[in-house]
């Protein structure tokens, strides 16, 4: 394939999108959640209203030198209500999308599932139940067939991980269970899920490249002592080499499935599916990079997971005010390091900019320096008031350069980095933290739904521009 070098902005369908039941398109699980369990909580029925502005969007991304837009398909606006009758409006809707992005010369990259399961998939086990991973393979087929004209680059899953933890670990995405078990199997079926959507692409000749987003995270064990650095390699495991040894390598390491088989039931792996991860080997890797994790080691306690999503900072007292607290019994726990970063963002992630190069050498030293690596997203949620028309991000900018430079290091160092993708293209909706955490390049007025470039708007446009002038890109 030929390979430019791809700069823009992320999106996902049920965080932009908005129009949640125009034109035929089902419930997702969100939509279900949001509308009958945590009604009172701010929800993505118009988000930034992407359905009905996205020529606007895009051209605004042409515009600021942009050269690709990451966006996810929405699975129930392609199979509203079964998997056996496919929504023709949902098709028009994506093809006039890729047509647009197209004309204006951006680069479509493509996440088939960005989160927003069908409810009625949900409602039979969703990716408990592995059904759903043959359900995966068709509507990704349905996508391939249908705008495999148009996108060339596609990713399976968006952050099987983090979804995964949130879902069944800390219990704060829907269906709100803390349970290892349903944890371990919902990740391993979506695993699959992605292998057997990869067997499908691979039967059409010539359409492009494939992979998966992971959100991996660089890990640093807290001290030198043995204890925490075999902690921080069964982190890096549980974080990292599960997915992207399954993805890129077709099989799961073993110092994995050895270290929590007297307490996970590992039945859900048959014998069968093995072929499938092999042949579902991927051709990219994608990475949303926010920060690293420091590690040390953790026995005799339970698992245990919390978030908070409050956007409050708090002195850390408790569990419940760090943003993520986690426990893997006889395992590891992820601590504070203010060695690695003493910054944090508003919502108190750290910010560490080396860890997105300490990742991208890592990945390349374990698969080979030649499997494409993109950073899919990489941002900062930011509280942001519109003054005289546009917002001076200063801090996003900061922010931006920074994990930039990083990552042309590792990309000057022989790391095969393709693409970056600053998250969000314009601000849209944030699954716990309402509208109010803006990440993108783009104000939005949630009233009017007018759209005001940023400050880092034009900075990305002019930074493009250098690196394409000097790149020959
Ligand atoms: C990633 C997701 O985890 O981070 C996005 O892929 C998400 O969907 C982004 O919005 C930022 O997270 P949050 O919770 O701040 O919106």
């Amino acid at each position: 394939m030929n390979r430019k070098f791809l700069w823009g902005g992320a999106t996902a369908s049920y965080q932009c999108e908005g129009a949640w039941n125009e034109d035929g398109k089902g419930e997702s699980m969100w939509d279900y959640y949001l509308h009958n369990v945590n009604t009172e909580a701010p929800r993505g029925d118009t988000a930034c209203d992407f359905y009905h502005h996205y020529e606007e969007d895009i051209r605004m991304m042409a515009e600021g030198g942009q050269n690709a837009f990451r966006l996810s398909i929405s699975w129930p606006r392609i199979f509203p209500e079964n998997m056996n009758e496919i929504n023709q409006k949902g098709i028009d809707f994506y093809n006039l999308v890729f047509t647009c992005c197209r004309e204006h010369n951006i680069e479509p990259f493509v996440t088939l599932y960005h989160w927003d399961l069908p409810q009625y998939l949900q409602e039979k086990g969703g990716w408990l139940n592995e059904e759903t991973c043959y359900d995966f393979a068709k509507y990704a087929r349905t996508c391939f067939e249908a705008f495999g004209d148009k996108v060339k680059l596609w990713t399976t899953l968006n952050e099987p991980y983090y979804s995964n933890q949130n879902m069944y670990l800390a219990g704060n995405y829907p269906p709100f269970e803390q349970n290892e078990q349903h944890f371990a199997m919902a990740v391993y079926h979506q695993l699959l899920a992605s292998a057997l959507a990869t067997i499908e692409f691979r039967k059409f000749n010539n359409i492009g490249e494939i992979g998966c987003v992971c959100d991996t995270h660089p890990v640093y064990p807290l001290t030198d002592s043995p204890e925490d650095k075999e902690a921080a390699a069964r982190a890096d495991d549980w974080f990292n080499w599960i997915f992207l040894d399954a993805l890129l390598k077709g099989t799961f390491p073993t110092t994995f499935t050895d270290s929590v088989k007297h307490r996970i039931d590992y039945s859900f792996a048959k014998k069968e599916h093995e072929a499938i991860f092999l042949a579902g080997k991927q051709d990219f890797t994608g990475i949303n990079y926010y920060s690293g994790a420091s590690i040390r080691a953790y026995h005799g306690g339970e698992t245990f997971v919390a978030h908070n999503n409050s956007g409050k900072k708090t002195e850390k007292k408790d569990d419940s005010d760090y943003i993520v607290r986690q426990r893997i019994k006889d395992s590891f726990e992820s601590v504070e390091n203010p060695a690695l970063s003493n910054e944090y963002t508003a919502w108190d992630f750290q910010i560490f900019p080396k860890g997105i190069y300490d990742q991208c050498m890592r990945i390349a030293e374990r698969y080979g320096k030649d499997v494409p690596i993109y950073i899919a997203e990489n941002g900062i949620g930011v509280y942001e008031k519109l003054e005289n028309g546009t917002v001076e991000d200063d801090n996003r900018i900061y922010f931006l350069q920074r994990h930039i430079d990083w990552l042309l290091k590792a990309k000057e160092e022989g790391a095969n980095v393709s693409g970056f993708f600053n998250w969000s293209s314009m601000d849209l909706y944030s699954w716990m933290n309402t509208l109010e955490k803006r990440y993108g390049f783009v104000y939005v007025d949630y009233n009017t739904m007018k759209r005001y470039p940023k400050k880092s708007y034009y900075w990305f446009k002019d930074f493009v521009a250098d690196f394409n002038r000097k790149n020959n890109n």
